[in-house]
């Protein structure tokens, strides 16, 4: 077994955290006041079973010791293993085993650097490389941004880095592990980068972890990168770090582009805080590195559509970082690169109006869905609504379901609470679906799904001009398999033959009931309310049992997210009852 299990053996994670907060047993869990945060009511739960911790409040993360010992002590994880070894009495493997080690990442980094000065030096110097030079020209690069950024050029021979680097000492068999060579299935080593510009890759401390290389026509593909190699990860590396990390501490920002060139060109005019995320997805381990630096992030990517929904999911990175994100976006069809040669004090003022990321996203989605519709409302609801779910700041995410709300056409309390059901129905599992139609508060709730299904089933258009209930709000099984199919497959005839015999038996009773045609959508809006409040005063049940569960003392004042769900489902619960007294003072037709 290696040092980290061993150590997760040995560790009693409950001694452990036990000595930075106090933890009270609930169940098969313990639960405390968080020590990363401070709160009145214990959101942090450690799980001895499994030897986890995980806090359900505004850290929203959590753990094995490790983590914990990281996030408590400041600890990078090799100072925490040491940490733990010690305490838990578990022998590392030796200094001299580690030294070998870290020799061995020195050669590597070593090469990369030999190759990068070699490919640098060709392009300043080799005749072959006069094309090379030209197109940098062409695309406004200049010498100090050559210098700055050592760009190179590699010969379009099948190994002339290979013999160069052999004769500088370097075995083959590093060269491959670093990916500067590839192996042919004949088993022939061959250079990996030919004819292309060079951009070497370097981590943050300036050590060359890898290389991008970009062809010098419109030929595909357009650029080629390193492999993943025990220095490079593409999704870990940040192009131009190692020249941008000093003015993001200093600017207290950084702007994260796309491509190679859109970094050079931004540096080149001014622009020192900016990096590449190579490629459109930004990932975690990215900006765990930016948050480093500063937790302001403004993304830049292209004005197309992947780097719009690469935009997208940048919002959940908000709650990483601490901090509203902001985008700007460059002229349709263009990039950072383009905009900034084309007029960089533009590109000034930007930066200067970048929109928060939230604006964005509801700005491009909002355009892309016909309001006038229901269907585009409902579609509009369905994009949107998960993306405020990831807002974790009350207060904003109360601003953007307003937002939501007006454009649609609908209050904000009821986007509230779809919300807290689907974090209800994610944090319960599926257990929280309704008993079926033998629970006695479903009484006359039967009857009333029934009668609500005849009038879809006789007057299908009345599905286009009336909110149409959850179909989670059934209480009868085959109720809620039909009125999924109705919704999936207007028009009656049709769904018969898809159902099982016992739906469909339910199905035909409901195709029987003797419906009077007068003021259909008044009946209709009323069941709808009459299965929503049953279905709600359910779930409020549910609620508190779990909250019993989850507290000790057996008080009802536990966690605040289900706090939060009981006041949503109260507040609409109060709305229907409202809905209902307006209806009934309403002057029969
Ligand atoms: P773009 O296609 O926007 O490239 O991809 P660009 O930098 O604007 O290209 P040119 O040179 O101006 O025409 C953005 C980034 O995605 C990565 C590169 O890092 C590129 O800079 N990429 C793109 C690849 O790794 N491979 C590809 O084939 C294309
Ligand atoms: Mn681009």
């Amino acid at each position: 077994m290696d040092a980290v299990n061993e150590i997760k053996n040995r560790a009693d994670i409950v001694e452990l955290i036990s000595k930075y907060t106090v933890l009270t047993r609930s169940g098969k869990t313990m639960r405390g006041l968080c020590p990363f945060h401070s709160e009145k009511h214990g959101s942090f739960f450690v799980y001895p079973e499994s030897g986890t911790w995980h806090c359900f409040g505004a850290c929203a993360s959590g753990g094995d010791v490790f983590s914990f010992i990281m996030k408590m002590e400041g600890l990078n994880f090799s100072e925490a293993l040491e940490r733990l070894a010690e305490t838990y009495g578990v022998v590392l493997p030796s200094r001299s085993e580690a030294s070998t080690h870290n020799e061995h990442r020195n050669e590597l980094v070593a090469v990369n650097a030999a190759a990068a000065l070699y490919f640098h030096d060709l392009l300043l110097n080799s005749p072959s490389a006069a094309k090379a030079r030209a197109y940098l020209e062409k695309r406004g690069v200049n010498a100090g941004s050559i210098e700055d950024f050592q760009i190179g050029y590699a010969l379009p021979d099948w190994q002339a880095l290979k013999d160069h680097l052999n004769s500088a000492g370097y075995a083959d068999d590093i060269l491959v592990e670093v990916g500067l060579l590839g192996q042919a299935d004949s088993g022939r080593l061959y250079d990996r980068f030919r004819h292309q510009i060079i951009f070497p890759i370097s981590d943050a401390r300036g050590k060359i972890a890898g290389f991008g290389a970009r062809v010098l026509d419109d030929s595909q593909p357009k650029y080629l990168n390193s492999p993943e190699t025990p220095l490079f990860s593409k999704s870990g590396a940040l192009y131009g770090i190692n020249l941008a990390a000093q003015t993001i501490r200093a600017n207290d920002a950084a702007i994260i582009v796309e491509g190679y060139f859109d970094v050079i060109i931004s540096h080149q005019f001014g622009f020192k805080n900016t990096i590449g995320s190579m490629g459109t997805a930004v990932n975690e381990q990215q900006v765990a590195i930016i948050k480093k630096l500063s937790p302001n992030l403004i993304i830049a990517f292209d004005a197309d559509a992947a780097g719009e929904a690469a935009t997208a999911r940048c919002v959940s990175f908000e709650n990483l970082l601490g901090r509203e994100i902001k985008v700007v976006l460059a002229p349709p069809g263009k990039d950072p690169d383009d905009t900034i040669r084309a007029n960089p004090s533009a590109w000034e003022t930007s930066l200067g109006n970048a929109l928060p990321i939230v604006d964005f996203v509801f700005d491009m989605a909002a355009s892309k869905f016909d309001l006038r519709t229901a269907r585009g409302k409902a579609g509009l609801t369905e994009r949107l609504l998960p993306v405020v779910a990831e807002i974790k700041d009350p207060v904003r995410r109360g601003h953007y379901l307003a937002i939501l709300a007006g454009k649609v056409g609908t209050s904000p309390s009821e986007l509230q609470y779809s919300l807290s059901r689907q974090a209800l129905l994610r944090s319960v599992g599926k257990s929280s679906t309704l008993p079926p139609h033998d629970s006695p508060s479903g009484l006359h709730g039967n009857a009333c799904e029934d009668y609500l299904l005849a009038i879809i089933l006789k007057h299908p258009s009345i599905v286009e001009n009336q909110r149409i209930p959850d179909p989670e709000i059934f209480q009868s099984l085959e109720n809620k398999e039909i009125i999924q199919l109705l919704l999936k497959y207007p028009g009656a005839e049709s769904i018969r033959d898809k159902l099982d015999s016992f739906t469909r038996s339910r199905f035909d009773l409901i195709a029987g009931i003797h419906l009077d045609d007068k003021n259909v959508a008044l009946k209709f809006q009323e069941c709808c309310r009459r299965l929503e409040k049953e279905y709600l005063k359910t779930l409020l049940i549910k609620i508190q049992e779990a909250m019993k569960g989850n507290n000790s003392e057996g008080s009802a004042d536990g966690s605040p997210e289900l706090t939060e769900h009981i006041s949503a489902i109260a507040g609409k619960l109060a709305e229907l009852d409202a809905q209902d007294a307006i209806r009934r003072r309403a002057p029969k037709r």
